[in-house]
C-alpha cells in the first residue's frame, strides 16, 4: 500500500482538464460496449445529468461520429429527474438526456430509461418499484456514471440517505436547489422534489465511475475520498463499493492531501512555492505568525523533513515571510524611477499600457476596482476590454424600466422614427406575455446588453477612463440567450487577437478562473490563453515586454499562499471601489441566475478583499482594510 492509498480509500484518476478526463471514460464506455457487443450481450449504462457529463456525452458523440461506436445494444437508466417538471421543460433531466446524447447516437429510444417528473404523484411509489425491476430484467447495471454534488449527493440520494434506499421520490437539499438555481430564472422556480434511484440501487452496479471538475468540487470529493463512511457525504458510501473509481481534474483533486500536504504522503520537492505553502498552511492552522514558528511547530505539523532539508525554523521563517512581504505593493504598474528587485512588477517602461480582460461588464470593478483606480491615478494609459455584453444578468423589470424611459424620451424629443417605435412596441409586447422558458428575443438581447454597457462606461468614466480607451468585444460564444454557452470560437479568438494587436499592452489583467470549467469566465480566459499562443506563434515581438497577471473573477479569491501581487486598500478606496460597483445598477438587489451566494456583489467583493488582509496580518503583516491579489502567468 502507498502512502496515498493509506489516505484514498477510493481509487482517483487525476486529469489535466475535465475533456482528457472525459476521453478516458469514454474509452473504457466503448471498450465495454464493444466486447459485450462481441459477446452478443447488451450493455446496460446508468447515466447522470448536470454540468459534469456533458463533456462525457460529448465524448460519445465524437466516438459515435469519427470511430463508429454504436449505441444499438445499449440500454439506458438514468439517475433522476425534477418533481414535477414537464418533460420538454427546458431544466428537465429528459430533454438534458436527448440533446445532449440520445438524439445523436443511434440509440433506440424504448432502450433509454428516466424516471419521469410527470407521473402522477399517487402512482409514482409503483412506477419505482417498476423502474427497479425493469434494471433488474435488463441485467442490472453495467456501469454505473456519477457527478457529485456540493454537499456530497449522489444522484439526488442527499445527506442522511440510506445506504439501503431504493428508487423513490425525495425532497431536495436546500443547498441542491441553491446549487441547481443557475438553470432557472430564479430559486423559486428550483422544483423541491425529485426521483432518485437510490443508494442501494447505485451500489448495485457492477462498475462506477464518478466524474468531478472544478475547484468547486474539491472540498466534498476530499471527504468522500479520505474522510469516514457517512451517510452524511452520501458519496462517501462508494467506499463500500469494491469496483469503483473516481475521475477528475486537478481542481476538483487539490484539497486531496497528497497536493493539500504533499510531505504527508511521499518525498517531497521543498520548492520555494511548496516550502511556502506549507509554512503558510501551518501558521494560519496554529493561528502564529510566521516569525513565531518554532522546530516543534515544524515536527508537530509533519514538517520534519523540511527541517532535515533546510534547517532550522527560524532561517525558514524568514525565507516564507520576505516571499510574502515582497508581494505587497501599492504600485501594481510597477513603481516609476526605483530600482526593486524584489517587486512583483518593472519599474519599465513607464507609463504602462495596461488592458483590463473583464468577463462580465462588471468583473473589471468588482474584481480589481482598487487596483484598477490605482493604475489610472498613477499615470498609465488603461483600457478595459469588455468580453461579453453579459445581457441574460439582466431582469425583465429592468428592460421594461428603460422601455418606459425610451418611449418617454421619444414623447418629449418629438422623435418619432418609424423603427425605434417598432422595436419599442415589439419589446414591450414581448416582455409581456414571456413565459418562464423562453428565450429572448434578439432585440430584448440587445437592449439587456445596452443596459450593461451604458453601466460599465459610467464605471469607466467614474475612474477616469477615457471613451476610446474603452472595447466592447461582445464575444459571439456568449450570445446564445441561456445560460448554456457555445465553446470557444473562432471569431472569438480573431476578435482578440486583433484588438491585443492593436494596443500593444505592456500588463494585461484577465479574470483567472482556472477552476471554473463550465463557466463565461473559464472560456474568456481560454480565449486570452489562446490569442496569446498565437500572436506568439506569428512572431510578435511588443509580447516579450509584457506581463499577464490573473486576478480571481469569481468571488473566490487565490490561496493566500500562492498570491504573487496584493494591492492593499484603504478604507477610504473600499468605499470608491462600491460606489464604483454600485452603477452597476441592473446588478444590485437581485440579479437572475444569482446561483448560490445570496450576498451582493460589492459585498463579496468587500468580504473577500478584507478577507485577504486579515490573513496577511494573522501571518504577521501590517494590517490594511482590504487587499486585491494576483498571480501571474507565465504564457
Ligand atoms: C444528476 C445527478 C446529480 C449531479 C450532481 C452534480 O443526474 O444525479 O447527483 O451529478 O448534482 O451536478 P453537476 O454535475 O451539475 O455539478
Amino acid at each position: 500500500m502507498s502512502m496515498v492509498d493509506s489516505f484514498e480509500k477510493i481509487p482517483v484518476k487525476i486529469f489535466g482538464s475535465l475533456e482528457e478526463g472525459s476521453r478516458f471514460i469514454g474509452k473504457e464506455i466503448a471498450h465495454l460496449i464493444r466486447e459485450k457487443e462481441a459477446r452478443g450481450e447488451k450493455t446496460v449504462l446508468g447515466l447522470a445529468t448536470g454540468s459534469s457529463p456533458k463533456s462525457l456525452y460529448a465524448e460519445l458523440v465524437r466516438l459515435h461520429r469519427e470511430e463508429r461506436l454504436s449505441f444499438r445494444n445499449v440500454i439506458t437508466f438514468n439517475l433522476d429527474e425534477y418533481y414535477p417538471i414537464d418533460n420538454d421543460a427546458l431544466q428537465s433531466y429528459n430533454r438534458f438526456m436527448k440533446e445532449q446524447l440520445f438524439d445523436k447516437v443511434d440509440i433506440d429510444p424504448a432502450n433509454c430509461h428516466i424516471p419521469n417528473g410527470q407521473w402522477e404523484k399517487e402512482k409514482i411509489k409503483q412506477h419505482c418499484i417498476a423502474y427497479e425491476e425493469m434494471i433488474e430484467k435488463a441485467g442490472g447495471i453495467d456501469l454505473q456514471i456519477l457527478g457529485i454534488g456540493n454537499n456530497g449527493h449522489i444522484g439526488f440520494n442527499e445527506p442522511g440517505s440510506s445506504i439501503y434506499s431504493r428508487t423513490r421520490l425525495v425532497p431536495l437539499d436546500n443547498s441542491t436547489r441553491i446549487a441547481n438555481s443557475h438553470d432557472f430564472q430564479n430559486i423559486s422556480q428550483v422544483p423541491r422534489l425529485a426521483i432518485t434511484m437510490g443508494i442501494s440501487t447505485i451500489l448495485k452496479a457492477r462498475r462506477i465511475v464518478l466524474m468531478a471538475w472544478g475547484q468547486i468540487k474539491a472540498p466534498v470529493l476530499q471527504k468522500a475520498v479520505e474522510g469516514n463512511v457517512t451517510e452524511q457525504i452520501p458519496a462517501s458510501l462508494l467506499q463500500q463499493h469494491n469496483d469503483c473509481t473516481f475521475v477528475t481534474d486537478e481542481m476538483a483533486a487539490s484539497e486531496l492531501t497528497r497536493f493539500k500536504s504533499p510531505w504527508l504522503t511521499g518525498e517531497t520537492a521543498w520548492t520555494p512555492a511548496v516550502i511556502r505553502k506549507a509554512v503558510v498552511n501551518m501558521a494560519l492552522k496554529l493561528g502564529k505568525p510566521i516569525l513565531s514558528l518554532t522546530n516543534n511547530d515544524y515536527n508537530d505539523s509533519g514538517l520534519s523533513d523540511l527541517l532535515v532539508e533546510k534547517g532550522d525554523a527560524y532561517e525558514i521563517n524568514l525565507q516564507v515571510f520576505y516571499l510574502l512581504r515582497d508581494s505587497i505593493t501599492g504600485w501594481p504598474g510597477g513603481k516609476p524611477n526605483a530600482h526593486l528587485p524584489t517587486h512583483p512588477e518593472r519599474s519599465e517602461p513607464f507609463p504602462k499600457r495596461v488592458m483590463i480582460f473583464s468577463p462580465h461588464p462588471d468583473d473589471d470593478i468588482i474584481s480589481m476596482g482598487g487596483t484598477f483606480m490605482r493604475l489610472h491615478d498613477q499615470g498609465h494609459d488603461v483600457h478595459v476590454a469588455y468580453q461579453t455584453s453579459g445581457n441574460i444578468a439582466v431582469t425583465d423589470e429592468f428592460v421594461t424600466r428603460f422601455l418606459d424611459f425610451a418611449v418617454g424620451f421619444e414623447v418629449l424629443s418629438g422623435i418619432d422614427s418609424k423603427k425605434s417605435s417598432q422595436i419599442l412596441e415589439q419589446a414591450t409586447s414581448y416582455l409581456k406575455t414571456k413565459k418562464p422558458s423562453d428565450i429572448d428575443t434578439v432585440e430584448i438581447r440587445s437592449i439587456k446588453g445596452l443596459i450593461r454597457r451604458c453601466e460599465a462606461k459610467a464605471t469607466c468614466r467614474y475612474v477616469g477612463i477615457p471613451d476610446e480607451n474603452i472595447h466592447f468585444m461582445n464575444l459571439p460564444f456568449y450570445e446564445t440567450g441561456t445560460i448554456e454557452k457555445k465553446p470557444m470560437g473562432e471569431e472569438d479568438v480573431q476578435l482578440t487577437v486583433d484588438l491585443l494587436r492593436k494596443i500593444k499592452p505592456q500588463q494585461i489583467y484577465c479574470a483567472g478562473d482556472l477552476a471554473d470549467p463550465h463557466g463565461t469566465h473559464k472560456v474568456c480566459l481560454d480565449v486570452v490563453f489562446e490569442s496569446l499562443r498565437r500572436l506568439k506563434a506569428a512572431g510578435d515581438t511588443w509580447l516579450n515586454d509584457c506581463w499577464l497577471w490573473l486576478y480571481k473573477g469569481a468571488w473566490q479569491e487565490w490561496d493566500i499562499s500562492e498570491i504573487e501581487m496584493a494591492i492593499p486598500m484603504s478604507p477610504d478606496q473600499v468605499r470608491k471601489k462600491r460606489f464604483g460597483i454600485f452603477i452597476h445598477q441592473s446588478q444590485k438587489d437581485m440579479v437572475p441566475f444569482q446561483g448560490s451566494d445570496s450576498r451582493e456583489f460589492w459585498q463579496r467583493a468587500e468580504d473577500r478583499n478584507a478577507n485577504t488582509a486579515n490573513l496577511y496580518a494573522q501571518l504577521g503583516f501590517t494590517k490594511y482594510a482590504a487587499m486585491e491579489a494576483f498571480v501571474r502567468w507565465h504564457y
